[in-house]
């Protein structure tokens, strides 16, 4: 599908965006073997997390869905039963990998694969930790989709993250729920915490110091209700076509406000945006508010260490707006972009200079010079939701009409984005 942008004189309004993607996977699975029936209210209408409901109703799990309100009945912690085809996690890195940690303490045999992005992504991040425990998982090439994992008994291990990733720390804990005695995961850099504030909500028995979180094995879970706050990480998308574009002002309500998520919004206000908070709330552990962003020029700067892996997700966004900032942006010890959904050094730099944008890749990042003007231009999303909106927004400031091809991908996390990026543009 192709999808055609005009430039807009400004954007402005008020909108509510999808519940977030991160955190209805972790409802979701949780759910699946807790006790009782849960109800998840603003679920993630993104493909991925679809993906992670279709893997659990193949698992026999009852899952019913109205709108963005999803009730699943959860049959405990050995709920889960052999499914009867191949598992498909689609495009969904989060749903192989995290629900691959459930999968090994599980009495039977499953295979677990996805679409071809996937096929490419690095699985052996969880299968190290899982065989520590005690699963047997084989993978292709002895590391890529599809897994096959057959379940065991598992066993506690004490494990220090080589690469910052939540998705290997959820599968790990995930695990750890099922297994002897205790585990400990010690993270070196401090990734998202939605699994283990998840994990507190539905009783389990977890304790977090600072950057080592003990799960200890044998409790069993009990369903709640909760509310998914919207995506920041869509969010993101609207807050910087606020920022690059003279006389916008966008609210949006709702937002998940989590501090290991926020990075982004510091490191915004420290480059000059005008962002405000308001209404800001807690529910189920998560906070979650209102955002308002108002245009202001931008300074750039750096992107590194730590701060890149808090924002990993919105660095295509920010690499533009940093080529409209005054002194352009440089993004360091970002090697982890290149076995996302795409290589996302390549394919920003790729569009970046479809539009005339200088932009030079470097092995862990890139560097994108300042006050460069966004010509009109053919964008390809390669496949991947989050190039093919950050040059949506791209489009919004070049100088003529842009067409995004291979558009849908954006449905991935968010198939609602080109109508409400239309009502908050003209
Ligand atoms: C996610 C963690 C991050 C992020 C991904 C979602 C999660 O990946 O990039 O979009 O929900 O835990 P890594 O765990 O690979 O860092």
């Amino acid at each position: 599908m192709q999808v055609q942008i005009s430039p807009t004189g400004a954007v402005t309004g008020s909108i509510s965006l999808p519940g977030d993607k991160s955190i209805s996977h972790r409802y979701a699975m949780l759910a699946a073997i807790a006790e009782g029936t849960t109800e998840i209210a603003n679920y993630s209408t993104g493909v991925d997390c679809h993906s992670t409901l279709g893997c659990l109703r193949a698992l026999g799990i009852p899952v019913v869905v109205d709108g963005t309100s999803v009730r699943i009945e959860g049959r405990g912690m050995q709920g889960p039963s052999t499914p009867s085809a191949q598992l498909d996690a689609g495009n969904s890195g989060s749903t192989i990998r995290m629900l691959s940690g459930i999968l090994a303490a599980q009495p039977f045999m499953s295979r677990i694969a996805g679409d071809e992005s996937l096929a490419r992504r690095p699985m052996a991040r969880i299968m190290q930790p899982l065989r520590e425990m005690g699963a047997s998982i084989s993978a292709r090439d002895g590391k890529f989709p599809p897994l096959e994992i057959k379940g065991a008994m598992l066993r506690g291990i004490d494990y220090t993250l080589p690469v910052p990733s939540a998705q290997v720390k959820t599968s790990i804990l995930f695990a750890g729920l099922y297994a002897d005695g205790e585990t400990v995961v010690r993270e070196p850099v401090r990734s998202r915490d939605h699994s283990e504030i998840a994990l507190r909500q539905f009783g389990a028995d977890i304790s977090v110091d600072r950057r080592v979180i003990t799960v200890r094995g044998g409790s069993r879970l009990k369903a709640c209700e909760l509310v998914t706050p919207s995506d920041l990480s869509s969010a993101a998308f609207f807050i910087v076509a606020a920022l690059l574009i003279p006389g916008s002002r966008i609210s949006i309500r709702g937002v998940g406000l989590n501090p290991t998520r926020a990075t982004l919004l510091d490191v915004l206000v420290g480059m000059g945006a005008n962002l405000r908070l308001a209404n800001v709330e807690q529910k189920g552990g998560e906070l979650m508010g209102e955002i308002i962003a108002e245009y202001a020029p931008i300074r750039g700067g750096a992107i590194e260490k730590d701060v890149t892996a808090a924002l990993i997700d919105e660095i295509p966004v920010l690499a533009v707006l940093g080529a409209s900032s005054e002194e352009g942006l440089t993004v360091r010890d970002a090697a982890e972009l290149r076995i996302k959904e795409t290589d996302r050094i390549a394919t920003v730099v790729d569009n970046l200079r479809r539009m005339g944008v200088n932009a030079e890749p470097l092995p862990d990042g890139l560097v994108i010079p300042g006050k460069q003007k966004f010509r009109a231009a053919v964008f390809d999303s390669f496949g991947d939701h989050r190039i093919a909106m950050a040059f949506a927004v791209a489009a919004l400031a070049a100088d003529g009409s842009s067409t995004i091809e291979h558009a849908d991908a954006a449905s991935v996390s968010f198939p609602e984005f080109y109508e409400t990026l239309k009502q908050v543009t003209r």
